[in-house]
């Protein structure tokens, strides 16, 4: 426990400074020929919440993978509450991605375990608790995610709204400080998307979990996020807040909102 001397300081004071906890400078990346991120660049303050918007294919995957150290830019940097990560090890990197929680394109569960297993895995790869505080932890987990005791369960029994539920989960069971959302209700009716939003929201609001959430889902954008940013041609076109794209100079921000872009795109 760390200690609590300081009674005299204003005793509402956060316990975490409100600073940056994620610096994105610059990020390049290409496969082979093809360069995907051209300079991306933003900050994500302690608590804030940013959308990521913009068509397909344009590397909203991609630059979610260089932000954990998944991949590793060509060239720009990533620095996680003052840590630089790309200049860290595999080894360095463990306890920094553990910081990291991120819910995967796809959110897939691995099929020939429980739900308790999977939820588990990543506590059984990170920490050397105990089998009854990795069940207790696996619980809390499910009740966050509203799925108490299906534990015993395996993925094949869920519907896509459950299995994107645990998936949350065991993304949530080390207690991240940022958590990556790539296309969290992509597959899921409205009703179930809507559910999402909501825990990602209680995600944030009730755990002070910094969330980026990439997605083409713009009622969940509205819900979760106070920032957007558009990724067009390897960097974000815009990046500001909703009133700030809502009356965007760039008719393409505008559009793009409207949804009219994407029905062009699916023409
Ligand atoms: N490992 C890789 N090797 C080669 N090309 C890749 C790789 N990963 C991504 N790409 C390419 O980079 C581009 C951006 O991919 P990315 O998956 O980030 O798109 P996206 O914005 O997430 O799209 P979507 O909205 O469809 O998920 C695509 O053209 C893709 O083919
Ligand atoms: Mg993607």
């Amino acid at each position: 426990m760390p200690e609590t001397n300081d009674i005299d300081e204003t005793p509402d004071a956060p316990a975490i400074p409100d600073g940056v906890l994620l610096q994105v400078e610059d990020l390049h990346k290409s496969y082979g020929d093809f360069e995907v991120l051209r300079g991306v660049s933003f900050e994500l303050r302690r608590g804030d919440s940013l959308a990521v918007l913009g068509r397909s294919g344009t590397g909203k995957s991609v630059t979610l993978r260089q932000l954990n150290g998944l991949e590793i830019p060509d060239q720009g940097r990533v620095t996680f509450d003052g840590i630089e990560i790309n200049e860290l090890s595999e080894k360095e990197l463990v306890p920094v991605r553990r910081r990291i929680g991120m819910l995967f394109q796809g959110g897939a569960l691995f099929d020939s375990m429980t739900v308790l297993d999977n939820v588990a895995y990543p506590l059984r790869e990170h920490t050397s608790w105990s089998d009854d505080e990795i069940a207790e932890r696996v619980e809390h987990k499910l009740e966050l995610v509203r799925l108490p005791g299906i534990g015993h369960k395996m993925p094949a029994d869920l519907s896509g709204g459950m299995r994107k539920r645990v998936a949350l989960a065991r993304s949530l069971a080390l207690d991240p400080e940022l958590m990556l959302y790539d296309e969290p209700t992509t597959g899921l009716d409205p009703v179930t998307s809507s559910a999402i939003g909501q825990l990602i929201l209680r995600t944030q609001d009730d755990l002070g979990v910094s969330s980026l959430v990439v997605t083409h889902d713009l009622p969940l954008a509205r819900t979760v996020a106070r920032r957007i940013a558009f990724l067009h041609g390897g960097s974000f076109r815009f990046l500001g807040t909703w009133e700030e794209a809502d009356s965007s100079p760039d008719s393409m921000v505008r559009d793009f909102l409207a949804g009219r872009a994407e029905i062009e795109d699916a023409a």
